[in-house]
């Protein structure tokens, strides 16, 4: 297994030295306004130093998400974007951005729109936003995107049977609930060319009554490949199950790769599909 841990693998159009990736994490190093400064460089430094294959960065799509958390909503943030790409690049790994709405967030305590609360105008500017942003991450030269569907953000809610309500073409039936990430990977490969990849991330097994299940995921998972997505990076667990997300220490290794294998032989046919990360 350690054998191919440490050979290149390619997604889209970039290949990787090595198969040890760094998921998303918010750490909160970004500045106050949400651009990316001297602190967030060094840490990424010091990661990437470690010989990672490729780091994947958080980047709102949509506005500034709070103190901290690094913004990719607007051509003013671009300066730091292409520090941290220089900082990954200079030791031969690649920078991922994942577009990732931070407030919107369910089960987080706090109120927060819900998909039912969308207009069909409303989905359809928040898929342009993701677009524009994926085209910026492109244009500043970070090596590719991901779409965080999973751990109830936005785009999770509109694929999960518990969160979303909706009785039109975007509620309901798998394939409704799938449509607003279709859109929105069908929207960056137009703005940024089927070449540039994309990893999809969603939650394998909500871990939730009522919440979507492996099975299903696997479908979401053809469908978002159907449109474009270059691989599939199998996460699981929502805030209400998070202990099962961010497991402790204590929790036996590679405890979900039930999840990511039943991804691999019942999902996307020829994709990546990533495991072990929840
Ligand atoms: C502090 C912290 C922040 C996280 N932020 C994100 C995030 O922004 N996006 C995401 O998809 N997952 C996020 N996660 C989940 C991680 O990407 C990862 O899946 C999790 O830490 C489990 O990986 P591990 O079992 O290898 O530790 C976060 C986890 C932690 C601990």
């Amino acid at each position: 297994m350690t054998e191919k841990l440490f050979t290149p693998i390619t997604i889209g159009n970039v290949t990787i030295k090595n198969r040890v990736i760094q998921p998303s994490m918010c750490v909160f190093f970004a500045e106050e306004e949400g651009s990316i400064g001297d602190a967030y460089l060094a840490y990424v430094d010091e990661r990437v130093r470690g010989g990672v294959g490729m780091i994947i960065i958080p980047g709102s799509p949509h506005g500034k998400v709070g103190p901290g958390r690094p913004a990719m909503s607007d051509d003013k943030y671009l300066p730091g974007w292409k520090k941290l790409v220089e900082t990954v690049h200079q030791y031969g790994a690649k920078l991922f951005c994942q577009l990732h709405p931070a407030n919107l967030q369910a089960g987080r305590g706090f109120k927060i729109e819900m998909p039912a609360d969308y207009t069909v105008e409303e989905i359809k500017a928040i898929v342009a936003s993701y677009a524009a942003c994926a085209e910026r991450c492109k244009r500043v030269g970070v090596d590719g995107v991901e779409i965080h569907g999973a751990h109830a953000h936005e785009v999770a809610q509109f694929m999960s049977p518990l969160y979303n309500t909706r009785t039109d073409e975007y509620g309901g039936s798998l394939e409704n609930r799938a449509r607003f990430p279709m859109e929105i990977v069908k929207a960056i490969k137009e703005a940024c060319g089927k070449e540039y990849p994309l990893i999809f991330r969603m939650s394998g097994d909500e871990g939730i009554e009522g919440g979507r299940r492996i099975q299903e995921s696997a479908e979401i998972a053809k469908l978002v490949e159907s449109v474009g997505a270059d691989a599939i990076h199998v996460s699981r667990s929502m805030p209400e199950s998070a202990e099962y997300a961010s497991a402790p220490m204590s929790t036996a290794e590679v405890w979900r790769t039930a999840s990511a294998s039943h991804s691999k032989s019942s999902g996307p046919s020829r994709k990546r599909v990533a495991r072990s990360t929840p």
